[in-house]
């Protein structure tokens, strides 16, 4: 029995391949480095979807056809009622998703990717007053996204940071969430019940439910000269450091550095403050030394959440919305493994070992 199903092969897949001891994220044979150089959301979304669905179409089709997409779900939130826009961000865009039907085909795909882009900022603007801001759908998903979030047209720094974002973290192996979406396909319940399951998964900090808590650690901390000491204190609680460890990666999530190099443009515009980017490089090194010092044998390096973290506040989300900003770039993946397994066609139904009483004898 594999505990956690650690080092199991559940699958093959043409999707993604994750190398942990490289330290490298390849994406339909497309290297994560060449992605972020020069893909957008779209294109990604593209590329993973490719040969999947009922229909084929390009990077030019999916923009136009999600940006109209976007405007025909926006109509869901109208009907939505004070009380489900209440919850917490990830449990109403959950809500809001479960009401969208169910099926395998490409409208209901282009639904689901339409959907968490159009709910989230949605609900953010209702919780805190505000009129939700119907979709434009002259604009491609990331820059719509922020322009329904602040009211503002983006900046192409912001549009692009959000991108790289999305790119980044569209997909990345049988992940919890993705794993969670591809047992649900494999019952060949539809793939809105798919999402469903993913985006429950990921709400765990184990999970998708880290950048959250990687500035409450931050904030935290307060200050370079605190690092060490907080650090080590939360470690001497049993606590984990938000932002480190990672299941498959032995070295740096390659993620990471992608996204810090994201940061760089929004600091160049003023829009990350000077102080906190210096605060979360020396956490990082403190962390990296520390975590090395008290689990020598277990490599735990800096993993795709801790500069998220940095990014998402800098683009103005507010850090309870994280986890479903990492819904909105992950549901590609998220689809693209159910219709994977979908088409493989074969229950997922592991077994288990029974430990438990035995019926007293007769
Ligand atoms: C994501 O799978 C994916 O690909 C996920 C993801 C994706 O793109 O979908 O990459 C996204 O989920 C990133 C991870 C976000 N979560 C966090 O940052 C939370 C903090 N990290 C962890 O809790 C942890 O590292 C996990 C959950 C990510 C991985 O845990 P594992 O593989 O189950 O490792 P483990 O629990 O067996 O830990 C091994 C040892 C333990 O020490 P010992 O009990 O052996 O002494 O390493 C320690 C752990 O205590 N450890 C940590 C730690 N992570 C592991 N100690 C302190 N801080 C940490 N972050």
């Amino acid at each position: 029995m594999k505990n956690g199903l650690e080092d199991v092969i559940a699958a093959e897949t043409q999707l993604s391949d994750v190398d942990g001891e490289a330290g490298r994220l390849i994406i339909r044979g497309v290297s994560l480095d060449h992605l972020v150089a020069n893909g957008t959301y779209e294109g990604v979304a593209a590329l993973l979807l490719d040969g999947l669905m009922e229909k084929s179409f390009d990077e030019a089709e999916l923009r136009d056809w999600l940006a109209q997409a976007r405007t025909r779900i926006f109509g869901h939130i109208k009907a939505a009622d004070a009380a489900l826009l209440a919850l917490p961000p990830v449990d109403a865009m959950r809500a809001l998703i479960a009401r969208l039907p169910d099926g395998e085909d490409f409208d209901t795909a282009l639904s689901l990717l339409a959907a968490p882009a159009v709910f989230l900022p949605a609900i953010l603007r209702k919780q805190r007053g505000k009129r939700p801001i119907a979709p434009d759908a002259s604009l491609p998903q990331a820059a719509d996204i922020l322009r329904m979030l602040t009211g503002k047209l983006p900046t192409w720094e912001q549009t692009a940071a959000l991108d790289t974002y999305l790119v980044t973290i569209s997909d990345h192996g049988l992940n919890a969430s993705t794993f969670a979406s591809r047992v649900i396909a494999s019952t060949q319940a539809g793939l809105t019940s798919s999402v469903l399951a993913a985006v429950s998964a990921l709400k765990g900090p184990l999970h998708g439910g880290a950048p959250g808590p990687v500035l409450d650690m931050l904030d935290a901390i307060g200050t370079a000269e605190n690092a060490y000491s907080w650090l080590g204190e939360a470690l001497d609680r049993g606590e984990r450091l938000m932002g480190f460890g990672h299941r498959i990666y032995r070295v740096r999530d390659p993620r990471a550095d992608a996204l810090k190099g994201a940061l760089k443009p929004l600091i160049s515009i003023g829009q990350v403050n000077g102080a906190r980017g210096a605060l979360a490089e020396a956490v990082e090194v403190a962390a990296l030394a520390i975590l090395k010092a008290r689990k020598p044998n277990r490599p735990l390096d800096v993993n795709v959440e801790f500069y998220t973290a940095l990014l998402l506040e800098a683009l103005g989300f507010p850090r309870e919305a994280f986890t479903g900003v990492f819904a909105i770039g992950r549901t590609v993946g998220w689809l693209a493994h159910a219709r994977e397994q979908a088409l493989d066609g074969r229950l997922i139904r592991p077994r288990s070992v029974y430990i438990g009483p035995l019926p007293a004898a007769a």
